[in-house]
């Protein structure tokens, strides 16, 4: 079965081509990353006209680049949310439109659910039950994954999702969008040990070695950072310093909850991905503490940590593979909770 795959959630244009006898065909990725530079975030309306213009040529590139027509491709996958509502409609539609001209079936596809299947596309993939991280700029979840489209949700951001965080400081200390690429460089030559900031929902309570639960929050540690810059020059030594030591407090806080989420599922394995997965820091941790715990850890190749169409189009074949099939009206979700997917349903 071969699967085209459009990921347009937010300011990345995603598309690939995922064949099940031969793996990943082809990927194309066109990042905004300029256009909203100067907003210093991302601007939803330019986002929704940017992936109009992206998209169309990026699916003749793939299809181009894996010597493949139209009537070679089985089934379309789009993802339908979460996401901004105007870029997600420009998939949907597009989507929907190709399934419909090429008469094949079509499935709309969790963003979250692509991140989280994303290390299958590596060589020695995991295989389900597994305990998975999620962490983007959007979301920061740990999950119990059963199966596909069964997953519970042991603990989330109760404010700021892990990257939002490395994106306000990156702003704070004037490194630019998006924040976590520029924070891991400038903490490359930073102290982290020179700024104690919080790991907020880390302290053991004094109950008999009792956690404070599965939760995070990140909108304190924010907040320090903030308290660190103010009524002092932003030498690049404070920049670096600042940085490496915000690094050092989010890589703990993860790591932390990461042990004690094993501990309470026993899973064997652990996922990692989502765009904050790509941070070195943090696999260097997250594979120490897998070594120190007899648990297997498994990450995307740095490029499909971010959004990318390659998520989709796997996401999507595991679906049309179980015989879920879509009806011809199509709609997008801002706001879905990864737990109120469900299993493939025809
Ligand atoms: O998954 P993603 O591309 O988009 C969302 O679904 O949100 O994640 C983007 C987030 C941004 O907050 C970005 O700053 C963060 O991932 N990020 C990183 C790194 N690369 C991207 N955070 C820390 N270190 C990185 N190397
Ligand atoms: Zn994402």
């Amino acid at each position: 079965m071969r699967v085209l795959g459009i990921e347009t959630s937010c300011d990345d244009t995603g598309v690939a081509l995922y064949d099940s006898g031969q793996g990943l065909l082809a990927h194309r990725l066109f990042s905004q990353t300029e256009l909203h530079l100067d907003y210093g975030g991302v601007v939803p309306e330019l986002a929704a006209r940017d992936h109009i213009r992206k998209a169309l040529p990026l699916i003749r590139a793939v299809m181009q680049e894996a010597k493949t027509r139209p009537d070679q491709i089985n089934g379309i996958a789009y993802t339908t949310g979460p996401g901004l509502a105007g870029a997600l409609l420009v998939g949907a539609a597009l989507g929907r439109s190709l399934a419909l001209a090429w008469n094949v079936p079509c499935v709309g596809i969790h963003h979250m659910e692509g991140h989280l299947l994303s290390p299958m596309l590596e060589p020695d993939p995991p295989a389900f039950p597994f305990t998975a991280l999620l962490v983007s700029g959007g979301h920061t979840l740990l999950a119990d994954v059963q199966a596909l489209g069964r997953y519970t949700i042991l603990g989330e951001s109760v404010d700021d999702a892990v990257g939002e965080a490395f994106d306000k400081t990156a702003k704070l200390l004037g490194l630019g969008y998006p924040g976590g690429p520029a924070i891991a460089q400038a903490a490359l030559d930073g102290d982290p040990k020179r700024f104690q900031f919080p790991r907020p929902k880390t302290g053991r309570l004094k109950t008999q070695g009792a956690h404070p639960g599965l939760d995070f929050s990140f909108s304190g540690l924010k907040t320090a950072v903030v308290t660190a810059v103010q009524n002092q020059p932003l030498t690049s030594r404070l920049v670096a310093d600042i940085a490496a030591s915000f690094e050092e407090a989010a890589v703990d806080v993860l790591a932390i909850k990461c042990e004690w989420a094993l501990e309470q599922t026993g899973a064997k394995q652990l996922v990692v991905a989502g765009g904050v997965s790509a941070n070195r820091k943090l696999r260097e941790r997250l594979i120490h503490l897998s070594e120190k715990l007899g648990v297997r850890v498994f990450f995307p190749r740095p490029e499909f940590s971010t959004d990318n169409g390659a998520m989709i189009a796997y996401a999507g074949y595991l679906r049309l593979a179980a015989g879920q099939r879509e009806p011809l009206s199509f709609g997008a979700r801002a706001r879905w909770p990864i737990e109120e997917i469900g299993a493939a349903k025809n």
